[in-house]
């Protein structure tokens, strides 16, 4: 399959179309961005192995029965997956608090909550991606009643797969992020990446960092880390 059209160029990476109209390639890049792109920086190997590790976890969600839109990795750098019409929106789980949440909230990092925690947030850089609820998902059109249903029952399983699976890599998965996107069936997949730039990780016992706050919050080696983090995974599949 070969790569046309730039469909979408993001943070991360590159969307482009392929002379297949039902496929996409994901092109992941160096560049690491953080504050609403207040701060920016290339990290060297960091698309290499955030597509390694998303490569893992989307097959490992698949073995457990999640629809997903990938197909599988072409090269250290690229994937093949299914072409599908996004949401613009993103799906926040929250294990632990942490993050925004702690600041908007005043609650500690780390504070364990007395049920997991679900957002939305609009996909609108220019916005900031403003937190909204389902009222105003299906208010302004985004996606239906159904729809958001049958995503909350995903996330759930998703996360329900995806706890057990870090914690045997020695991994507490303390939140996450989730887009989805309907393919030309109308089928929901879960789409994008899921990797240390798109979830927070903390080492189980030491509570030590290995996702994306090592970056924004200059705390340690980035490249190291998500090696550090493909190594557990690859040897826990
Ligand atoms: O920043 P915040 O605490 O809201 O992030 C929650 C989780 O969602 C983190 O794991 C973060 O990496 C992820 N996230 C993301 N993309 C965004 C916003 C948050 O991957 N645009």
């Amino acid at each position: 399959m070969k790569k046309t059209d730039i469909l979408h160029e993001g943070k991360a990476k590159v969307i482009y179309a392929t002379d297949s109209p039902k496929h996409v390639i994901l092109a992941f890049k160096d560049d690491a961005s953080a504050y609403f792109g207040i701060k920016k920086s290339s990290i060297q190997n960091k698309g290499i192995l955030s597509n390694k590790i998303s490569e893992i976890i989307f097959t490992h969600l698949a073995k457990n029965g999640v629809k997903t839109h990938f197909i599988q990795r072409l090269n250290d750098r690229e994937q093949l997956c299914l072409r599908t019409t996004p949401l613009p929106l993103e799906f926040i789980v929250r294990n632990v608090i942490a993050g925004s949440l702690s600041r908007r909230l005043d609650i500690k990092e780390g504070t364990v909550p007395q049920n997991t925690i679900f957002e939305i947030c609009l996909k609108n850089d220019l916005l900031r991606d403003p937190m909204i609820n389902r009222t105003h998902v299906t208010a302004i059109g985004i996606t239906n009643d159904e729809t958001l249903d049958k995503i909350k029952e995903i996330i759930q399983q998703v996360n329900a797969i995806m706890v057990p699976f870090f914690k045997s890599a020695n991994i507490n998965l303390i939140d996450f992020k989730l887009e989805f996107g309907v393919d030309a069936q109308g089928e929901i997949l879960l789409i994008d990446e899921i990797s240390p730039e798109t979830a927070r990780l903390w080492e189980c016992d030491s509570q030590k960092i290995l996702d994306s706050d090592l970056f924004r919050r200059d705390l340690g080696n980035v490249e190291e880390s998500y090696t550090d983090i493909l190594n557990r995974l690859q040897t826990n599949i």
